[in-house]
């Protein structure tokens, strides 16, 4: 189950012409977290989408197992799950229910959906949350949310897009251990990070300037 993805020299542009992303090359590799860090505009969001299989590179390859990433639809049946940067709820529906959805559209038994949201709510200290609506819960409980719902999935690559920026000390550290947790199940983590702490206890580092990959840590 455990997989490899291999940015290769990967240019992204959402204009033609104006690549943000130029050339970067990157390995995640199972058991390891890899932290991508840079200033805002650096293009680790868009480096995440193109792993995700959300963006298609203009150039370069991203692959996982050697297969090149086709579509978003592709990147799911490999089981790559990104938490996005901007939460990606569902705001009219309870903490619960968000995470309940996105476990039966995978698949999941509705008993085991249910046993696993109440799980994982519960490691990101939100028992008392579960059936509050999105809408009505702080910007760091909802960022928590996300990253149960992230958890919960279960995959073999998680993209982790600033899921501490909204969280005190306590809650920083918590989902840091949780993701390195992931990593030690076998799955290749990368999480995009402003923060150098967070970045320095990560296994490698890609460091993105402008668009270029400026720094790696291996
Ligand atoms: N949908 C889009 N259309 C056009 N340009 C975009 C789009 N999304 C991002 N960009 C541009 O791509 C560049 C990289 O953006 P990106 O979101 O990847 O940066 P980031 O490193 O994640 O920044 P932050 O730390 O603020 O989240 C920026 O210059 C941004 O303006
Ligand atoms: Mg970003």
């Amino acid at each position: 189950m455990t997989k490899t993805v291999v940015v290769d020299r990967v240019s992204v542009a959402y204009a033609p012409d104006r690549p943000v992303l130029r050339d970067v090359s990157a390995t995640a590799w199972p058991g390891r977290v890899l932290a991508v860090t840079g200033p805002s505009g650096a293009g680790k969001t868009t480096l995440l989408a193109a792993m995700a299989g959300i963006l298609r590179p203009a150039a370069g390859s991203v692959t996982v197992d050697g297969a090149p990433l086709r579509d978003r639809d592709h990147a799911v049946a490999e089981r790559v799950v990104i938490i996005p940067q901007d939460n990606g709820l569902a705001a009219i529906l309870t903490a619960g229910e968000n995470l309940q959805v996105a476990l039966i559209a995978n698949g999941v038994p509705p008993t085991d959906a249910r046993r696993l949201t109440s799980e994982k709510l519960e490691r990101l200290g939100l028992s008392g949350q579960a059936d509050q609506l999105v809408e009505e819960l702080s910007g760091g409980q909802q960022q928590r949310t996300a990253i149960a719902r992230g958890l919960a999935l279960h995959g073999d690559v998680l993209l982790a897009d600033e899921v501490t920026s909204e969280l005190d000390a306590a809650n920083r550290q918590r989902v840091l251990d949780l993701l390195h947790d992931e990593a030690r199940r076998g799955a290749a983590v990368v999480f995009a990070t402003h923060d150098p702490e967070a970045a320095a206890a990560c296994d490698a580092e890609l460091h993105l300037i402008d668009g270029r990959a400026e720094l790696v840590r291996e």
